[in-house]
């Protein structure tokens, strides 16, 4: 399933780079890994901090044959494969916060950012991005605006290259399977890993806060808000979620 595996010590971003291969027209099954990124990218627009050695940035690149649709879901079964790598660890207390943040101890592990590229109608590619915290140390963290928490504090001792390679080989069979599988197989998984299960949340959009209670996913992956009686969906994209 892998193409290539690159391994550097310094890039701006193993997403950026990622999907200009697959613009180009190569890149399935590229996964670059990257001791440090100088301009790591986050999801809404924000920088991702990855200081040398401190974590691990992977991005894999992937071409799919048909629409976009058929990607529908795939960024929170990211977060599935991702809590299965953890797991063959023994990282205790693994939970997703929708859409596909990693969680551990009510603070964020991981993140993960796809990118698209391609018409979207015939042919999509996407660039899987995830950045995990192993040991970043208090003072090159700051200026991170989230609760986050690394490896090296839930689970001292796990080899990151280990790990890594754990992730590769989670995210390769979830692309592989995916336009087969789809987000059904991950549905359940999803649920069962939710960090807001059955909770109160508050949920911010561009204009609006909601406040609810969190009824799960549906099978594109929205998250299903009770609002005053009312269900509603919520996309990813442009929101953000929190315990209310
Ligand atoms: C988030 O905001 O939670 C998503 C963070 C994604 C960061 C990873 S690190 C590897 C890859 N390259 C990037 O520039 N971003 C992603």
């Amino acid at each position: 399933l892998l193409g290539e595996l690159r391994v550097v010590d310094q890039v701006d971003s193993t997403n950026a780079r990622v999907l200009e291969c697959l613009e180009s027209g190569s890149g399935h099954g590229l996964a670059i890994l990257a001791e440090q990124q100088t301009a790591g990218r986050g999801r809404r627009g924000r920088a991702w901090l990855s200081p040398f050695g401190a974590g691990i940035s992977l991005s894999v690149g992937w071409q799919f044959q048909g629409g976009v649709q058929l990607l529908e879901g795939l960024s929170l079964a990211v977060g599935v494969a991702l809590a299965r790598a953890l797991e063959r660890f023994d990282v205790p207390g693994v939970r997703l916060k929708w859409p596909n943040d990693v969680w551990c101890q009510g603070r964020k592990l991981a993140g993960v950012l796809l990118e698209l590229s391609g018409d979207l109608t015939d042919r999509c590619a996407v660039v899987v991005g995830v950045g995990l915290n192993v040991g970043l140390a208090e003072a090159a963290a700051r200026g991170i605006d989230q609760p986050w928490i690394d490896l090296a504090t839930v689970r001292p001792g796990v080899a990151r290259n280990e790990l890594a390679a754990a992730m590769l080989d989670e995210l390769l069979t979830l692309l592989n399977d995916y336009p087969r599988a789809g987000f059904a197989a991950y549905r359940s998984s999803w649920e069962r890993l939710d960090q807001f299960a059955g909770q109160e949340v508050s949920l911010h959009t561009a204009s609006t806060e909601w406040r609810g209670s969190n009824l799960g996913v549906d099978a594109s992956g929205a998250l299903l808000l009770d609002i005053d009686g009312e269900v509603r969906r919520f996309h990813g994209g442009e929101v953000s979620l929190r315990a209310s």
